[in-house]
């Protein structure tokens, strides 16, 4: 079997959809996906779509374990489709993010030509990786001196390395703060470097 975990899946800025693994194959894949990113972290509600069996054997041992979902959150993420909001934030959202992502792309071309970075279409992050020599580590750790704080790197790798990634946020920034920020983290890295 294999997971297919896709809660920025609906956050497309641009380009066509693609087809998910579930698509290719329903019977193998566990599909999950999340409201945090298209409505509200704090309501706690995520959802799974999986082969008829596989679901009923998650929900019997969720039973065992939790004993009852979280029916208020469920509840509000019910009314919230069954209203048809859920679409029209979406919508909001796309409309919000979607310079957020095109700032953080002329960003890191303008201050951080050295380094390397993912080009995506969609989402809430993007994948730095830093120039040759450098550490995100001790960029991470020097960043904070100037108010950036960034993940562990080593967290996002299954081997734990991750020594030149940095994963960079961009939808909780205005256009003017992610300028602000990949400036700053430029400064970081050419000082850690020196
Ligand atoms: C890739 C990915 N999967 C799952 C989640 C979990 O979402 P939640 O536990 O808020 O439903 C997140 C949240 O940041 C995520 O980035």
């Amino acid at each position: 079997m294999v997971v297919e975990d896709l809660p920025y899946r609906r956050l497309r800025y641009q380009g066509s959809d693609i087809p998910t693994l579930r698509d290719l194959d329903a019977e193998c894949v566990i599909q999950l996906s999340s409201f945090s990113k298209l409505l509200s972290p704090g309501i706690r509600v995520g959802w799974m779509v999986a082969p008829v069996a596989i679901a009923q054997r998650v929900a019997q041992i969720a039973t065992d374990t939790y004993i009852t979902p979280n029916m208020l959150g469920q509840g509000l993420a019910y009314e919230f489709i069954y209203e048809g909001k859920l679409e029209e934030n979406i919508a909001r959202l796309r409309r919000l993010y979607a310079p957020r992502l095109t700032t953080m792309m002329h960003a890191l071309s303008r201050y951080l030509p050295q380094a390397s970075w993912t080009k995506p279409d969609g989402g809430f992050f993007v994948g730095l990786t830093l120039p040759e020599g450098s550490n995100s580590t001790q960029v991470a750790e020097k960043a904070r001196g100037v108010n950036l704080v960034l993940s562990n790197s080593a967290g996002f790798f299954a081997d734990g390395d991750g020594s030149r990634f940095i994963r960079l946020p961009f939808c909780a920034l205005n256009e003017k703060e992610i300028e602000e920020a990949i400036k700053r983290l430029a400064f970081v890295i050419q000082a850690v470097n020196q």
